[in-house]
């Protein structure tokens, strides 16, 4: 027997919804993140930003790229909460959302001004206002400005005049200008705070693009400005200091839905103060938390970063340890695993992938607190001694024993598959004893 089913389609009310979706999360450097994102899927290699103050409420945030820009029917589903597109492998967008949550976040008004055609500056417009939205309670965008006073047309269609590529503004910033608004010097030094966070923000977020070493890049580098001036990438492993540690890496192979995935653990000890090439690359590298807290997991998706620091529950933030970084990074077929949230800010690490790296945290804490201590002799003046030793083998055995175990251990690890395990091993009985290792022939 079959049954059927009334169904009622129930619309959602745009106006309610709209108003609410203002409020999932993103603070402004999420939300401007969230849209260079779309304009790196769209192949940009140049994004400026430009946060301006204007006086009368014509204040206005500007992200022009030059990416491909947008046909009308993709400038018309761009526009759709819950837009759909086909992603690729290492794309960035996920939800349909972000351009319009992300915006909402900040502004009551979103246009986007878009020009595909190299030969033709032919430009698409599509506005999304708030205003209009609750007047109508319907989910309309419009094919042209709601009004025109606006103080951004000039620089919008001076930068689609140089080729293909999208503009999106926000204006009407009631969320990021929020009382400032309607006062002219707190407004402008708000938007020079937001210009200042953005740099930093955004340097850290993308510095794998930015650096030329995200997936694809083979060395080419994105460039964004903010205000005119160029972001610099903050690498938070501090890759160019002479004294840096790069322990080894770990490769997880894991399986979602069919699908085989790698996720890459890179681990690093930083120098301790005394051992940084120039003191003001210490502090830079401190990171906007500073040392403590930006001690732990970068959590990198598609090469984007999406957190940075924090031990994601496996261990405790501990000053001994805040020289020790690691890079964790997945790729977009994982994001059921790590529960990506809509505005990229916070990625939750699965238990399975917890007990994954627990061992080489372990290792990496270990590592990162020899560091520590050999700084805190050094600024204590007193001279550093070789740690004591400990453990039964080194007392008596002679020399011609210690090659014979080493040699015996390495082909039974490799007969047994687990060579990675032994060195893995092997850092860590030198954290604790460097002598035996060096005795034994393992050198690190
Ligand atoms: N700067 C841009 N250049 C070209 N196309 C863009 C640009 N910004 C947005 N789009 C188009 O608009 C669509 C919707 O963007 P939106 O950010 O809302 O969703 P998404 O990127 O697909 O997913 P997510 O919600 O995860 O960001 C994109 O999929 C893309 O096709
Ligand atoms: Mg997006």
């Amino acid at each position: 027997m079959t049954t059927s089913s009334e169904t009622i389609e129930v619309t959602p009310s745009a106006r309610r919804l709209t108003s609410s979706l203002r409020d999932i999360g993103y603070d402004v450097n999420a939300a401007v993140a969230d849209l260079i994102d779309n304009s790196l899927s769209a192949g940009a290699r140049n994004v400026d930003v430009f946060a301006e103050y204007c006086v009368d409420g014509l204040s206005f945030l500007m992200i022009a790229d030059d990416g491909a820009g947008m046909s009308d029917r993709e400038i018309d589903e761009a526009m759709r909460f819950g837009s759909e597109r086909a992603y690729e492998d290492s794309d960035l967008g996920k939800y349909g959302l972000g351009l319009k949550t992300a915006s909402l976040s900040q502004a009551r008004r979103l246009t986007v001004a878009s020009r595909t055609a190299p030969s033709r500056a032919k430009v698409r417009l599509r506005c999304l206002d708030l205003d209009h939205i609750e007047q109508v309670d319907r989910w309309e965008v419009l094919a042209s400005l709601s009004d025109s006073n606006v103080a951004w047309a000039g620089a919008c269609y001076e930068h689609l005049q140089r080729g293909p590529g999208t503009v999106v503004v926000w204006d009407r910033l009631d969320r990021l200008l929020r009382n400032s608004m309607h006062n002219d010097g707190a407004g402008r030094r708000r938007l020079r705070n937001v210009a200042n966070g953005l740099h930093l923000h955004l340097g850290m977020v993308f510095h794998r693009f930015l650096e030329g070493i995200a997936d694809g890049w083979d060395g080419e580098r994105l460039t964004i400005s903010v205000n005119g001036t160029k972001v610099r990438p903050w690498n938070p492993f501090a890759i160019d200091q002479a004294e840096t540690v790069t322990m080894s890496p770990s490769r997880f192979e894991v399986t979602l839905g069919g699908v085989p995935s790698t996720i890459r653990f890179d681990p690093y000890v930083l120098p301790a103060r005394s051992l940084f090439d120039d003191p003001d690359e210490f502090e830079r590298l401190s990171g906007p938390r500073k040392w403590n807290r930006q001690q732990g997991l970068y959590i990198y998706r598609a090469d984007r970063l999406v957190q940075s620091g924090g031990w994601a529950g496996i261990r405790a933030i501990d000053e001994h340890t805040k020289l020790a970084r690691a890079a964790l990074s997945f790729g977009p077929e994982l994001d059921d695993l790590f529960r990506v949230n809509v505005a990229k800010m916070r990625v939750t690490v699965p238990s399975e992938i917890r007990s994954l790296v627990t061992p080489d945290i372990g290792a990496l804490c270990k590592r990162a607190q020899l560091m520590y201590r050999r700084d805190q002799r050094t600024s204590d003046g007193t001279t550093e001694q070789p740690e004591p030793r400990s453990g039964p083998v080194a007392t008596g055995a002679s020399s011609l024993d210690l090659a014979r175990l080493a040699t015996g251990l390495a082909a039974a690890a490799a007969a047994t598959g687990t060579t990675a395990e032994l060195r893995r091993m092997a850092e860590s009985l030198a954290l604790d004893d460097a002598d035996i290792v060096r005795r034994i022939g393992w050198v690190e």
